[in-house]
């Protein structure tokens, strides 16, 4: 028997994807359609023997529960949200919660990051563990080595695949290839993170963690109970024969931000393709039927009119209304939008029960020197006819009766 873990953080990591996460927490917003766990979710789905899922964060309970139960039945499988009282670290939040992780006694517990965009190549993952022996293996790849700082960048063995060294978002480079924030593990991690409580607890209430590859200083004070997986226990256990490293050769991304979500929306859209090209809309505008160009997803509820032109890169989410001659490129609509005749929206993400009017112009920018890369529109916000907003944020309920650019309306 396997269990995978996903860590979804709490309100105070989403800052980033305001104004869509004021009411949504990050983990929930979609992408291609299905919320951003969703895909790992559906990727773990595939492991055979996996007994449960548990997501793990400091949202309440409330703002999840509605999803896990429609996904538990969807997948016939438990998956279960456990809220941490606080936050206590990547590894210190796997750790808070053992009991419940190991009730089933699993042999491995599979651990993935949320805000990650790949195809999850979980088996194979598993299958190099298992060939590697250890504690533990991480899923690794290659980047630029301008890219690499953002990460945790690592030196693995050419050969054995082990991983020799590991530094987190270190200043100076040391290496291209980068932790992807998708691991297995044997039960053995719970006691390397209890080691490093233990530590912790022969020094005073606040410990200083003396950790020369840090980003910030060399020495660092944390809560006396806050644990990272990266600093704290793959750091120290590089180089010791117990983390290994397993190269992804498919896609994968980070998001951050909303510009990177409508990226990985792009990303799963085209994994749908190759593998359940079903869930994608067709048509070429005959038939009553609008022109999709490229790969686009519509919920089955969205009334779309048939002189609308959607593509590529599009996902319409329930409930969702579209006018006719609205042409829509390289976007996100969230459920029971209205979109008015004429209206055209790129790069952009349009926030629940928002309407945008005839003739307007939502974009990302008005000319080829992009600056933001995109728009977003809160919840509820209303674009009145004729306006165009370019470049922008605006927070949810404002109404804008004139054009803006480059611009955060608050
Ligand atoms: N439940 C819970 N509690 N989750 C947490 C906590 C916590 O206290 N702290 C972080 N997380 C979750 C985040 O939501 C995210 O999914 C994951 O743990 C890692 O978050 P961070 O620790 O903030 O690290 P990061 O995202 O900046 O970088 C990590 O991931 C990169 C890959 O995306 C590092 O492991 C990097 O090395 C790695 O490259």
């Amino acid at each position: 028997k396997v269990v995978a873990v996903i860590m979804v953080g709490g309100p105070t990591k989403g800052t980033r994807f305001r104004p869509l996460s004021f009411n949504t927490p990050k983990p929930l917003i979609p992408l291609a359609g299905q919320p951003m766990i969703h895909h790992p979710i559906s990727a773990c789905k595939k492991i055979p023997n996996l007994a449960q899922i548990f997501l793990i964060g400091f949202y309440e309970e409330r703002e999840f529960a509605l999803y896990v139960s429609s996904i538990s039945s969807e997948l016939k499988i438990p998956v279960r949200y456990l809220k941490e009282d606080k936050p206590h670290g990547s590894a210190g939040a796997l750790y808070y919660f053992r009991d419940r992780i190991m009730e089933e006694k699993p042999s491995h517990v599979f651990l993935l990051n949320c805000d990650v965009c790949c195809s999850f190549p979980l088996q194979d993952i598993l299958d190099a563990h298992r060939r590697y022996g250890g504690i533990g293996t991480m899923l690794v790849i290659k980047v630029s080595a301008e890219a690499a700082s953002q990460f945790g960048e690592l030196i693995a063995d050419p050969d054995t695949k082990e991983l020799l060294h590991y530094t987190e978002k270190p200043e100076t480079f040391v290496s291209d290839l980068i932790n992807c924030g998708v691991y297995v593990f044997t039960s053995d991690i719970f006691k390397a993170i209890e080691k490093v409580y233990s530590q912790m607890r022969d020094t005073s209430s606040n410990y200083q963690i003396s950790s020369f590859d840090h980003f910030q200083s060399a020495t660092r004070s944390v809560p006396a109970d806050f644990v990272r997986l990266d600093q704290d226990i793959l750091s120290p256990l590089a180089g010791k024969k117990q983390l290994y490293t397993y190269e992804n050769k498919d896609f994968w991304e980070q998001i951050k931000t909303p510009g990177k979500s409508l990226k990985c929306s792009a990303l799963y859209l085209s994994q749908f393709r190759q593998m359940s090209p079903h869930l994608l809309a067709s048509g070429d505008g005959t038939d009553k039927k609008p022109m999709i160009v490229g790969d686009v997803y519509i919920h089955p509820s969205v009334k779309l009119h048939p002189t609308a032109k959607i593509g590529p890169n599009v996902s319409i989410s329930a409930n969702v209304r579209i006018g006719p001659g609205v042409r829509l490129i390289s976007c996100i609509i969230l459920d029971d939008v209205e979109i008015k005749e004429n209206a055209v929206v790129i790069n952009s993400i349009i926030g629940w029960k928002s309407s945008i009017g005839r003739w307007s112009r939502v974009d990302a920018s008005g000319d080829c020197n992009e600056r933001l890369g995109i728009t977003i529109l809160g919840e509820a916000v209303t674009v009145e006819d004729e306006v165009a907003v370019i470049g922008s944020i605006v927070l949810q309920n404002k109404t804008l009766n004139v054009s803006v650019q480059e611009d955060i309306i608050l």
